[in-house]
């Protein structure tokens, strides 16, 4: 199934089918969502006065990308991908949903590496900014992907029933509800969290007494877990920009003292820890399959 072919009306539920640079659905009014001129369509409920504020700003975007383009969490979507893989077995064409995807980095990242292993797979890149699902078109058209992307609610994704092989979470809030909806029965979930040390080098400079963060421990509602990894490794940052960049691209940005602010950004460079934790879910129905 083509990525596109997935959607279904935001409004009526019934599936949308592409015409020229439109989606129609299939439901008695014909609702009509124009794709953008970077490829994106745009499938949030109009006049939800949460979208105008959910989601990352053009300003946190441009932070991310700037970070991710370094690669320095090329590993952790990989890990991602493997670790969803090994439960879900190999085959022939994968499709995926990342639910909350950002700039698409992980998306892109996750196709890459299915295609590398010669599989047939169709993306989609569910998110909530409509900055966040452009920049992550203009992504995809540079890297040559067919990735398709959508400015979203995941808690109400325009994704046909039981369309999905893997939902993708990558830090990212998790809707239990929907990505059951989605999945095909013998479907996986994965969820990628921070770990415990994640980027604790620059905790140490921000808080003078750093925290220890308790990872992620709820079971997705109907699911139930089928593996658990992680990933820990070091990378350095060699500039300024660079750790700022980081720096606006973690929750800190928003909660750290004004002193642990300007101590950071006086660093010309900084080695820092990543660490991730990979829990990969099946529909708690079909757990003896
Ligand atoms: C911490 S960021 C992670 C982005 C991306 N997965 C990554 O790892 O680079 C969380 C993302 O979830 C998105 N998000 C939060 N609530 C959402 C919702 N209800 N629907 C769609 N996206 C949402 C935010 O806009 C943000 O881009």
């Amino acid at each position: 199934m083509r990525s596109e072919n997935m959607l279904i009306c935001p409004l009526c539920k019934a599936p949308l089918a592409a015409e020229g640079r439109s989606f129609y659905c299939k439901g008695e009014k014909r609702h009509c969502y124009d794709v953008a001129s970077s490829g994106y369509v745009n499938l949030l409920p109009p006049g939800k006065k949460s979208n105008a504020k959910t989601g990352d700003d053009r300003e946190m975007l441009r932070s991310r990308r700037s970070f991710l383009s370094g690669g320095h969490y090329d590993r952790i979507s990989e890990a991602a991908a493997r670790e969803a893989l090994s439960v879900l077995g190999h085959r022939n064409s994968i499709t995926f949903a990342d639910a909350g995807c950002g700039d698409g980095y992980h998306a892109l990242n996750i196709e890459k590496y299915y295609k590398g292993l010669g599989i047939d797979c169709a993306a989609v890149g569910l998110e909530a900014s409509k900055h966040g699902a452009e920049a992550a078109s203009k992504l995809a058209k540079k890297e040559n992907s067919a990735a398709f992307f959508v400015a979203a609610n995941i808690f109400d994704m325009p994704l046909c029933d039981k369309s999905c092989d893997i939902v993708f979470s990558m830090f990212a809030p998790v809707p239990d509800a929907e990505a059951l909806r989605v999945l095909r029965d013998d479907g996986v979930l994965l969820v990628c969290s921070s770990g415990s040390y994640h980027l604790w080098e620059m905790r140490e400079v921000i808080y003078t007494s750093p925290r220890v963060s308790e990872p992620l421990s709820r079971v997705p509602e109907g699911f139930c877990l089928a593996s658990k990894a992680s990933l820990k490794y070091s990378f350095s940052l060699d500039s300024n920009e660079a750790i700022e960049a980081l720096f606006t691209m973690t929750p800190f940005y928003y909660r750290c003292p004004k002193e642990g602010r300007e101590r950071l950004l006086s660093l010309d460079s900084l080695t820092v820890t990543a660490e991730t934790e990979y829990k990969v879910y099946i529909k708690a129905d079909n757990k003896d399959i």
